[in-house]
């Protein structure tokens, strides 16, 4: 057997391993994750570690996605490294995400007859929010939010669901509840356990499929049939396998395979039902959209792609420090902000939104998205080490097109006019974080929808706060049965719309 030496987070770990086997393997089944988007393809770049004893065994996928001063100074693609002989590693401590876990506060002279507290929780397919809520005034009373650690089985959903059909359902079942229970303890640091009363999770349907244990096929094949359709009350040993708490646990149901829970609970915070023709918009590696025309709550999820994320983008990464969130240019120079202030290391989606804008207005690419001679190969350079190349702009596109097209559908089915929208209920990180302006200079929203955006921040934590206040049972049966999906693959004409899209 040979050894391998790890160390991260501070500590260290002496594992052993066979010839030949995957040290992200053997690092996985330690229960010591590093995330890895690409899934372990060679092909985003992110899993770096540092070997710190001898020069080890390298590929080309390091010299391509590394350097090469970088792979002599002992840099490795974790994904690509077997045990060939004993190795020590670093494992990079885990950046910092920028976690939404705020939106607007309704309940400022709430009082009720209940007591103790409820926990709040938003399963997000990169992180984790959570809230401790006293249920007698409404207040928050602490905050936690985490990384998911199911990122080591790649970054978007789908990797997830693909992991799971693999033989990784039981696995990333339990990473996750090790999470959610993570988050558990550290809201009740200042609690006593059995105060806590009622605990609320909301996720997309792939989340909530993993947290429960549930087969994915149904969800990831046609026709994308979801079987988790009404809210469910557990005993939280029935869940999490141990009687830490006494609480009940109440999971919100899906409205489709694309559709999830936290779209509910997004759609009771923002009283949909009651909002007739107001769109509701949440922009991540896909676009949950939902409009209520009086009749029906129209619903479909346009498959953005990571760009919005900082994914598939050159120098794009997550909202984490470091990352430029919001740009401009003045026609020589560009001025740009960091995430926590720090030294830009890449370009986050907010950003990415900011450059393009940028580059639109001073007529650096054309309106069908190609970038002006002088800076066709070198790319634009916003930062000392970041720039935007023709491939990123291509791949703005594309995910701002799946943006309209969806929008345009959905509307269309709904029966409403563009103009007839009145008010845009933007959801999320990204959609707190995003400048309007910009968003509507680069077409990914239309112009039609000028002055009528409103930001609600993580309006799936929201709603289950409001869940845990007032039990709005009818609100949620109310929405399950109005919910109209819109399955995007099966419109005919998206991709005509989809190409109708495209120009800037
Ligand atoms: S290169 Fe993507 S996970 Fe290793």
């Amino acid at each position: 057997m040979l050894k391998i030496n790890v160390l991260y987070d501070g500590k260290s770990a002496a594992l052993s391993a066979y010839r030949g086997e995957s040290i992200s393997e053997l690092l996985k089944k330690e229960g010591i994750l590093i995330s890895q988007p690409c899934l372990g393809k060679g092909k985003c770049g992110k899993c770096v570690v540092k070997v710190l004893n001898r020069a080890y065994p390298y590929d080309e996928a390091d010299i391509k996605l590394l350097g090469e001063k970088a792979v002599n100074e002992g840099l490795r693609l974790l994904c690509r490294m077997k045990a060939i002989r004993d190795v020590e590693i670093e494992l990079k401590p885990q950046k910092k995400f920028d976690i939404l876990a705020d939106f607007e506060n309704k309940y400022l002279d709430f009082n009720s007859e209940q007591k103790g507290f409820a926990i709040c929780l938003d399963i997000g397919t990169t992180t984790l929010a959570a809230q401790l809520i006293n249920l007698r005034d409404g207040k928050i009373v602490k905050v936690c939010s985490k990384i998911n650690s199911q990122a080591t089985f790649g970054a978007d959903v789908v990797s997830r669901m693909e992991a799971s059909l693999k033989g990784n359902k039981e696995e990333l079942e339990k990473i996750i509840k090790l999470d959610i229970m993570g988050c558990f303890n550290e809201l009740c640091t200042d609690i006593l356990k059995c105060e806590v009363k009622k605990i609320i999770l909301a996720g997309n349907t792939v989340m909530t499929y993993l947290l429960l244990g549930m087969d994915c096929k149904d969800i990831s094949q046609f026709p994308f049939k979801c079987n988790f359709n009404d809210l469910k009350k557990y005993c939280f040993k029935d869940i999490f396998g141990n009687d830490e708490f006494n609480a009940d646990v109440y999971i919100i149901n899906c409205l489709s395979a694309f559709v999830g829970g936290d779209i509910v609970s997004g759609a009771v915070f923002c009283a949909l039902l009651e909002n007739k023709n107001s769109l509701f918009i949440d922009i991540g590696t896909n676009a949950e959209m939902a409009v209520f025309n009086g009749e029906k709550l129209f619903i479909c999820s346009a498959p953005a792609g990571p760009v919005f994320e900082g994914g598939e983008i050159s120098c794009g990464m997550a909202s984490v420090e470091g990352a430029i969130c919001s740009a401009s240019f003045d026609g020589k120079i560009w001025s740009y902000e960091t995430i926590n202030k720090a030294k830009a290391v890449g370009i986050c989606g907010s950003g990415l939104i900011d450059a393009v804008a940028a580059i639109i207005e001073n007529n650096i690419v054309d309106k069908n998205g190609l970038i002006c001679e002088k800076y066709f190969d070198s790319g634009i350079k916003i930062g000392k080490n970041v720039k935007i190349s023709q491939a990123d702009i291509r791949k703005f596109q594309l995910a701002k097109a799946a943006v309209r097209a969806g929008i345009k559908i959905l509307l269309k089915k709904a029966d409403i006019e563009l103009c007839d929208i009145k008010s845009i209920f933007l959801s999320g990180g990204f959609g707190s974080k995003i400048n309007t302006r910009s968003a509507f200079r680069t077409g990914l929203l239309p112009a039609e929808f000028e002055g009528k955006i409103c930001s609600v921040g993580n309006s799936s934590l929201g709603g289950l706060r409001d869940i845990a206040l007032i039990m709005p049972l009818g609100c949620l049966e109310n929405i399950k049965k109005a919910a109209f999906d819109i399955n995007l693959a099966q419109i005919n004409d998206f991709n005509d719309i989809f190409m109708e899209e495209i120009n800037f």
